[in-house]
């Protein structure tokens, strides 16, 4: 039996960070080797945003290494530039037309990033989604590994495939496939370090909110140092009045590869003097070999291009097919 295919992708706005590392990356590199898998870097979605031309590249070529460094193996996964692959506009463009504005209008990413815009808010930020539907729907993808921010996003990409099923699909045979979102529970929502009720973001004003996946230590170390925690002793999780004691025994649970339980117990009686330093040393350990392999993988850049080169070659013939699937159900005339 053919394995089910998983894809996946991250914006390529800049450094990366534990949220999108033990929310994605990570999630990806554990279940890549039982099942076909397409992970690629999202560039058009990251100019949904004001976007810097001079960086753009750059940031996308790393993110390219920062996956490899990762641990995303090729012999299993295909790595690419979505804007390499012109099927992912183009779907955009079909389902755009199938898909009612009030469906975009509701969805909370939008609304949250579209308040930060005022009154420049562009059209791509609301068609963010559709785009995203396109993404996973060109390539009939079975499972979505994401954190937990991309569930509405899931559940419009499944609400978008249906609308397409329904208007243009034949009875047995559905013109694209509706996905699953696969979301870990734990790792799924990291928190910011300096508000436990805040998702770690890129685009926190405040560098001290997140730790990067290429943070040298001592940069970890103050950041760690400077964390928001609380004055009780005893630390413990799943405590609703310290979501900061939360997220930071997580964060040591899953940077130390232990159990839920194993943490609760080594931490149950510890102030915050004797956890801070084994959590800096746990993160350090944690990202110093993803940190030598970036440097190895970024001094060999034609490696990286052939990686992308061939990537976005077996990206295409998979999504051209599902778009000319797409075309023809809804009736286009083929090219002569
Ligand atoms: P992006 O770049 O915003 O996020 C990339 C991945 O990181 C996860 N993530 C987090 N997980 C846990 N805790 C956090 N604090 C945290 N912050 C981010 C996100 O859930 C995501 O999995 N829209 C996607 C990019 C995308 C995509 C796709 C994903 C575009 N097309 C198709 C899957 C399928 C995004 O959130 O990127």
């Amino acid at each position: 039996m053919s394995k089910q295919r998983v894809l996946s992708g991250i914006q390529t706005t800049g450094n990366l960070h534990l949220g999108n590392y033990l929310g994605a990356i990570r999630n990806w590199v554990e279940i890549q080797q039982d099942y076909d898998n397409f992970f690629f870097f999202a560039d058009l979605h990251a100019i949904t945003v004001p976007h810097d031309a001079k960086v753009l590249a750059a940031n996308t070529f790393n993110l390219a290494a920062i996956y490899l460094a990762c641990g995303i193996d090729l012999n299993c996964s295909t790595i690419f530039v979505q804007s390499h692959v012109s099927a992912h506009s183009e779907l955009a463009w079909l389902l755009n037309c199938v898909t009612p504005l009030n469906w975009l209008e509701r969805m909370i990413q939008f609304k949250e990033k579209a308040v930060k815009q005022g009154e420049n808010v562009g059209v791509g930020l609301l068609d963010y989604p559709v785009l995203m539907a396109a993404d996973i729907l060109l390539y009939d993808a079975d499972k979505v590994p994401v954190g937990e921010d991309q569930k509405q996003h899931l559940e419009l990409t499944r609400d978008i495939a249906g609308r397409v099923n329904d208007q243009f699909g034949k009875k047995k045979q559905p013109v694209l496939k509706v996905p699953e979102p696969m979301i870990r529970k734990e790792g799924a929502r990291v928190m910011s370090l300096a508000d436990g009720t805040k998702k770690m973001s890129k685009s926190d004003p405040s560098e001290l909110s997140r730790i990067d996946l290429l943070d040298p230590p001592d940069a970890i170390t103050r950041k760690i140092k400077k964390c928001k925690t609380d004055p009780v002793k005893g630390l413990a999780f799943d405590d609703p009045e310290r979501p900061e004691c939360h997220n930071l025994l997580t964060l040591y649970q899953l940077l130390g590869n232990k159990t839920k339980q194993e943490v609760a117990a080594e931490c149950q009686d510890m102030g915050w003097g004797q956890f801070k330093p084994l959590l800096t040393e746990t993160a350090v350990e944690a990202l110093k070999p993803i940190q030598v392999k970036y440097n190895e993988l970024m001094d060999n850049q034609d490696y990286l291009n052939s990686v992308l080169r061939d990537g976005a070659a077996k990206a295409s013939s998979v999504a051209n097919q599902t778009l000319v699937r797409v075309k023809d159900a809804m009736g286009f005339l083929p090219p002569m």
